[in-house]
């Protein structure tokens, strides 16, 4: 190729993608989503499988280390996290005069970007530092979580207990007692379930921040506000607002036709990638059918089943992670403002795996704009405009 051909050019070419959708801007293997399979992977391994064969601490060691864990290591990793639970006294007690109202997404947000002032290791960003860095916020992040719940109840923080896994310890630090063993097995599938999905929003944005090598507490920081928004993470909250809103599966028909009259969007359904069934949606269905099974009331779950008719037959929308996952949280008890921050206790270990990838072979992430502005504007004084 000449010379001329790797300068870089002066106007990007025309025709830039509206939302960069089907360019891809990394490479990674971190997961792979086949839209028209409707298959996820992560590292090589189908999420079917890793549902139903695998814990969240084993895919942790899978995302970040690209293979499975042999019994030591998978110890060694547990041990890690366990030992990195706790948060700074300092964190908590910032926590305590955060407005009671704040939004808990907004809560983790900012406790995040604090808890790197404690972190005297936070800006070496070598892969062994890096990775112990991934430990701390993945082991802290169900810990901050439900201490912002605690805390704007008027209600201590509960330590958390370094005998339990993540899924075990956030459901018991949330609510001060250990619970089932089935309510700890579903949430420990979810969060297998959310782990990572390729270039998602909010990884895209972790790994513009990382590509600066800012520090990962930075670039999970940004992650968490995009994944805040209701068109990404902050959709499975909406979800279980749009269920309550109709109240009643009678009501359902004639709400979804209303809504999508009036142009609304029925917040769970449709995706950037997916042309059929998301296969999260898969197992969260059948949580929240085993829920309504376990409480005896079958209401939220049958509500659910009926707006999926519904958009399939109106749309042909099929649910998308965010759908289920709202009966069967409500189900479990937990607070809809919850459910953000829950996506993150789980994404916080795809995105650190993302990170791990950008500062492994780093290129700082630059694309261009087509400009569609004007050009050649004359500069007129602000007397004579
Ligand atoms: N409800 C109603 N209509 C929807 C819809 C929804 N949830 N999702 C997509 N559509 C419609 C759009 O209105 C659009 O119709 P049009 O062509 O008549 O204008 C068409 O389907 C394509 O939608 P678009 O938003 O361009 O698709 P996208 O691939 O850019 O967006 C999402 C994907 C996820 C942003 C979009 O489906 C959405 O907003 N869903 C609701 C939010 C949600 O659940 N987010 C979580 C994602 S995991």
């Amino acid at each position: 190729m000449s010379d001329k051909a790797n300068a870089p050019t002066a106007t990007p070419a025309a025709g830039s993608s509206a939302g960069l959708r089907g360019v891809a801007a990394a490479t990674s293997s971190m997961s792979d989503v086949l839209g028209d399979k409707g298959q996820l992977i992560y590292q090589g391994f189908d999420i079917h499988d890793l549902a139903a064969y695998s814990t969240f601490e084993e895919t942790i060691f899978l995302l970040w280390n690209k293979r499975l864990p042999k019994q030591a290591e998978l110890d060694e990793l547990k041990r890690d996290l366990c030992a990195h639970y706790e948060i700074p006294a300092e964190v908590i007690a910032l926590m305590k005069r955060i407005p009671r109202e704040a939004d808990p997404i907004d809560v983790l947000r900012t406790t995040i970007s604090a808890l790197e002032f404690y972190d005297p290791t936070s800006r070496n960003l070598s892969r062994d530092a890096s990775v112990k860095t991934a430990v701390k916020l993945t082991a802290q992040f169900p810990t901050l979580v439900a201490a912002a719940d605690r805390i704007r109840n008027g209600l201590e923080p509960v330590k958390p207990n370094p005998q339990f896994n993540i899924a075990t310890n956030f459901l018991y630090m949330l609510k001060g007692e250990p619970p089932s063993e089935q309510d700890a097995k579903m949430f420990d599938v979810a969060l297998i379930l959310h782990a990572d999905h390729e270039l998602n929003a909010s990884t895209f944005a972790a790994r513009v921040v990382a590509g600066t090598l800012a520090d990962m507490y930075g670039a999970v920081t940004a992650a968490i506000a995009a994944l805040s928004g209701p068109l990404h993470g902050g959709a499975n909250t909406a979800v279980m607002k749009t269920l309550l809103e109709i109240g009643d599966v009678a009501n359902v028909d004639g709400f979804i036709k209303k809504a999508l009259a009036e142009k609304r969007k029925i917040m769970g359904f449709g995706h950037a990638v997916y042309r059929t069934e998301d296969p999260r949606a898969t197992h969260l269905r059948r949580f929240s059918q085993e829920m309504g099974e376990r409480t005896g009331d079958m209401k939220w779950y049958e509500m659910s089943r009926k707006v999926e008719e519904v958009m399939m037959r109106e749309k042909g929308l099929y649910p998308n992670v965010d759908f289920f996952s709202a009966s069967t949280y409500y189900m479990m008890g937990i607070p809809l403002d919850l459910y953000t921050p829950i996506f993150a206790v789980s994404r916080i270990s795809g995105w650190t795996g993302h990170i791990l990838e950008q500062y492994a072979d780093n290129k700082l992430i630059r694309p261009r704009a087509e400009y569609i502005g004007a050009r050649d504007a004359k500069y007129i004084p602000i007397a004579e405009r």
